[in-house]
Order: structure tokens, then sequence, then C-alpha cells
């Protein structure tokens, strides 16, 4: 999703602004720009490839300057093209005297472009972000900071914006509704951004702005207005951000390489629990589980499907029943709130909007106890939640999930322990058998992983495929909705999930030879039933790709091939079935040849609803 950056500094910013913008690349994105005040003028650069194609060109026509602004796009209205890419400028090229770059959407679009056209103003770009230079531009009364605050309230939808005037030259003014943005402070300079990230080895002293907020940037001093325009008072925080993504290392991807730092990165989220103890989501925790008596689940995407397999341990184990719904529809329909119930929220970026605006509105219903399961401890969402257990997967590139999901697994399976001790359905002996469970984890999933040459073998016959099916049943459901969702996002094959049970009411008709359906067999209680599925599909000359445990007595034979994961691994099997999964759909994208770190159309953090 778009990316922003700002400075107002004495000295060169352009390097500042290209870097914060390569530590913004992974939310995705399909073009990007920068715009700079030199000279009494404004000048930009724009581009639709990468970030580093835009480096090039501000350094072939030396493009410097002290105050600007710079943007990565993911678009929304209008085409990823250049004249979409942002800054935008108003009231136009020539005569530029507004430079501007958004995040969000903004609603009213049109009807702001309808009255700045019958006004004069020639728009340049399909975007909802031109209305808003041009309305700034329409609007200017000599001082930027109080047009900003001015023209943002005639902005219905969501928006960050960053903006600076030729008029002003040491003065970049930036405002946020519904989409992320800090700022960063520095010595005689100051900075604003989507996320701390941006600005990491330029500043790490941040300010997180409010809704409404409006901030005038200046060399020496930052002002904050709230969104009713009185001075506000912000607290700046020393952010020691992630420095961005490490090296690949021998990795040809981001997507593989985290796919293989699964065994560290759980060990590291389940570092330090040597017990179940509720304190482990918070101070407040023990009192806020003891008072609640259901679980309300939030969450987008990959996230979601997390969420759906904690409600089978949650209600199984914990017995306490759970709600999961997809945040965007959450936050939109009538649902009967209960004010004893847990809010999760799951997220690992923490910004993701619908799942934010989710959780305001379930607070809005009167559910105050809210506990986030999220993997950047400076995001909006632990902000935002009373009580949180933050994953350790470290920074994920890659914009198909991977370690994150299986962080927040395992953080979820702790939660569910922890819920169970609470309300006494927990024995030592049972806490202790689990948390050894937990704790081999790590070697359990190496050798899943360790499955790899056998999994491409099967990736080289997918790839020649356009349509999946992915069937699983119980806790392993949501494992093959997650297997169907990594395979279409990064090899742009269909595929879908079902629970086997469900096979005969529709799937079943779009079974033939041409159909693989991958089948998630654990020797569980279910397995016998999921066999019975498996014949029906063989009997329609289905081929069948089965994950079946050590144990399970499936073998290979004619339409029928078979992976044995090497544990059988009760209640935490869905942690390594997915890893299998994640490995086929990655190796099947690299047969097709497809973009695997940044699958067309999708970005990494979605910030607009
Ligand atoms: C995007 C990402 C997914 C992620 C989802 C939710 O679609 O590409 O990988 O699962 O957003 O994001 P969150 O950061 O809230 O987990």
């Amino acid at each position: 999703m778009c990316g922003i950056v700002g400075a107002v500094a004495q000295r060169n910013i352009t390097p500042i602004l290209i870097e914060g913008l390569k530590r913004l690349e992974y939310r995705g994105y399909d073009s990007c720009g920068v715009a700079l005040h030199l000279d009494g003028r404004l000048t930009r650069s724009r581009s639709t490839s990468r970030v580093a194609d835009l480096e090039a060109q501000v350094q072939h026509a030396h493009l410097q300057g002290f105050t600007g602004i710079a943007h990565t796009r993911w678009a929304t209205h209008g085409a990823p093209a250049s004249h979409n890419a942002h800054p935008h400028f108003s009231p136009n090229e020539e005569t530029a005297r507004i430079a501007l770059v958004h995040n969000g959407i903004i609603e009213n679009h049109d009807e702001l472009r309808r009255h700045l056209t019958e006004l004069g103003y020639e728009f340049q770009s399909q975007t909802d972000t031109e209305v808003i230079a041009h309305l700034v531009d329409h609007m200017y009364n000599g001082d930027l900071f109080d047009t900003v605050q001015q023209a943002v309230k005639r902005l219905h939808g969501a928006y960050a914006i960053a903006v600076f005037c030729r008029e002003e030259p040491h003065r970049v003014v930036a405002a946020r509704q519904g989409s992320p943005l800090i700022v960063g402070v520095g010595k005689g300079e100051n900075f604003v951004a989507s996320d701390a990230m941006a600005l990491a080895g330029t500043t790490d002293q941040i300010i997180y702005l409010e809704e409404g907020d409006v901030v005038d940037l200046q060399l020496a001093r930052y002002w904050v207005v709230d969104a009713d325009g009185r001075p506000a008072e912000r607290e700046v925080k020393t952010v020691h951000a992630h420095t961005g993504a490490a090296e690949l290392g021998p990795y040809r991807h981001y997507m593989q390489k985290e796919i293989f730092e699964q065994p560290r990165v759980i060990g590291d989220t389940l570092e330090g629990v040597t017990g179940i103890m509720p304190e482990l989501f918070g101070d407040r925790a023990y009192k806020v589980f003891k008072e609640i008596d259901r679980v309300l689940i939030l969450a987008c995407g990959t996230s979601y499907y997390a969420g759906l397999t904690a409600k089978y341990w949650i209600e199984s184990v914990a017995k306490v029943p759970v709600n999961v719904e997809i945040a965007s529809e959450y936050r939109y329909r009538d649902s009967v709130p209960h004010p004893n119930t847990l809010v999760v929220t799951i997220s690992q970026s923490g910004e993701t909007a619908d799942t934010l605006a989710a959780l305001k509105h379930a607070r809005s219903l009167g559910m105050h106890h809210t506990l986030t399961i999220c993997n950047v401890a400076t995001s909006a969402m632990v902000r935002e939640c009373s009580l949180a257990y933050i994953t350790r997967a470290g920074v994920e590139v890659g914009v198909a999930s991977t370690k994150a999901f299986t962080t927040q697994l395992a953080a979820l399976f702790l939660l569910t322990l922890t819920l169970a001790q609470v309300n006494g359905r927990l024995s030592d002996d049972e806490e202790a058998t689990y948390l050894k469970q937990m704790r081999h984890l790590p070697v359990a999933l190496s050798s899943v992983l360790a499955l790899e040459p056998q999994i491409i073998a099967w990736a080289e016959e997918f790839a020649r495929k356009e349509n999946a099916l992915f069937l699983g049943r119980g806790i392993h459901y949501p494992i093959a909705l997650e297997g169907a969702l990594k395979l279409k996002e990064i090899s742009y094959i269909h595929a879908e999930a079902y629970p086997a049970g469900e096979l005969k009411h529709g799937p079943l008709a779009l079974v033939t030879e041409e159909m693989p359906v991958v089948t998630i067999a654990p020797n569980d209680a279910l397995l016998e039933k999921l066999k019975s599925n498996m014949q029906e599909v063989r009997a329609r000359g289905g081929e069948l790709y089965v994950f079946a445990d050590v144990d399970s007595r499936i073998t290979s034979g004619d339409g029928l091939h078979v992976i044995r994961l090497p544990e059988h691994y009760g209640l935490l099997s869905p942690i390594l079935h997915v890893a299998a999964l994640q490995l086929l759909a990655y190796h099947t994208a690299l047969a097709r040849g497809t973009d695997v770190d940044k699958p067309r159309n999708l970005a990494k953090s979605v910030t607009v609803e």
C-alpha cells in the first residue's frame, strides 16, 4: 500500500527520501515518485518501475533539495501509470505551487473534482489525490499550515498526506485521518513517514500522530494540532525500528527465506515462556480473562485463517465460545455485542485499515476488553489494544505471509492454554505436555522443511494446472484455506479450499483428471472420514496429492501421491502442515516464473479499506 516520506532539513534530503521509499517497498506498490524544492521552484521525478529506477533517474538528473516529499503508490483510483504516480502538483507542472502525496481514499473526490474543474483546474490524473492538491492550492492563504487545516475539513474518507509549497521553502505540512503517519524529530530537521522503519538510521525520535492531527514541520520546530485545531502535545518515543529486511543469503526469494526462518522465529516467539501465565499478554490479563466468557476474533487475509484455527483450539481446549469475523464485514454489519467479550485482533503489520476499524467498531459497541496478536510492537494495533502478545517473526518482506502466520498460531495456542488455565481446564500434566510440544516445534518444523525436494517434484506438476482444490477437516480446514490462498496469491492458479465433508455439496462437480486435489490428512479422529472423501475424488478421476502423517496408513498408488510428514503432532499439527503447503505454493510459483515476493496487484500492508 502507499507509503509516504517527507523531510525538511539543511542538507540534501534526496538520499533520505529514496532510502525511506526503499524501506517502505515491502508494503507493495506499482509506481513511485519524489518532489523537491529546488532553486525557488518545485521539481519531481516519477517512475512506474521500482524505487531503484527512481533513484537512478534522480541521480541522473542531479535532483537535490532541502525540502521534499516522496511516495510509493498502490493504485486505487486510476491505473498504475506515470501520470497517476505521486507527488501531484497544483495548479500544473509548469507553474507548480503545491506538491502533495497521499495514502488513503477520498470518498467525495468526484464532487470536489467537479467543483475544482468549474474553478478552472485541469486534472492530469485519474487519482482522488489530485483533488487534494488542487483544493490546497485553491484555498492557499499564504500559510500552508492554516490552509491544510481548513482543506482537510472538506475531505471525506481516509488520508495521510504530506504537502509542501513553493512560497514556503522550509516547511512540510502533514495530516492524518484513518491512515498511518508518524513524525520523525531530528536536530534542526524534521521528517514525516508512514512508519518508523522508513526513517531508521535517520532518527529514532518518533511521534505517532493521532486521528485528525495536522503537523507543521519546519527546520527547528514542529507543531501539532488536533482535529479541532487545538495545540496538541504528542509524546516523542524512542523507537528502535528494524533497519529493514536482512540480506537474502542463500535464498532466491524472501518468501523462501521466510519459510525457512520459521523454526527460529517460532522459537523466538515462545522464548521466555516457561509456564502458562496470563501476564504473558499484559499486566491486567488475568483480571480480563476472568471476566470474559466469549471471544471475538477480527482479522483479514492470512491472519483471519489464523483466527479460524484458533477457534477450533479455544473451543476444544478452553471451552470458551469463539466467533471469528472478517474485519471488513464485521465493521459494517449489525451484530449483537456482548460486554463480556474478549476482542482479539490478529495482524502481522498492525496497520490494516479494516482490522483497526473493526476494533474501534467493537469498542463503540461497548466491548472494551481488547487483545492483539501482532508482529509490530510499535503499530497502531498494539497502541489501540489494552493487551498484546507480540509475535517475533521479524520483518516479513514477502507479500504472501508465511512466518507471520505460524508465529500467530504459536501465540494463539498460548492464548488457548492460558484461557483454559484461567477457566480451570488445564491440569499441570496437560500444561507440561503442551509446553514440551511447543518447545519441540522448531525441530518438528525443520523436518517438514526437509521435505522440500519431494514437494518440488509435485510443484512441477502443479505448475501446468490452472485450477486446484484443497481439502481439510477440523483444525486443518483453515490450513486448507491458507494453502489455497498461498497458491493463488503467488502462482495465479485458481485455488479453492473446502472442508472435505462439503465435497459432495458442490466442488465434486469440478473434479476431473485436470483437477489436482491437495488433501491434508493428519492421523487424527477424522482420518477415516477423510479417506472416504478421497475415494469420492478418485472415483471421478481426480488426482490426489496427500500430505499424510508418518503413521497414517495411506500409500501412493494410481492417481494418489503421498508425502508423509515426519511426526504426528496432535493439536499443533496445523503449524507443520501449513509449512508443507507454503513450500508447494512457493515452488509452483517459481516454476511458473511469477514475481514471488511481489505478486501482481497485492500489497503487504493494506492501509486503506
Ligand atoms: C495483506 C497481506 C496478507 C495479510 C493481510 C492482513 O493482504 O498481503 O499477507 O494476511 O493483508 O494483514 P495483517 O498485517 O493485518 O496481518
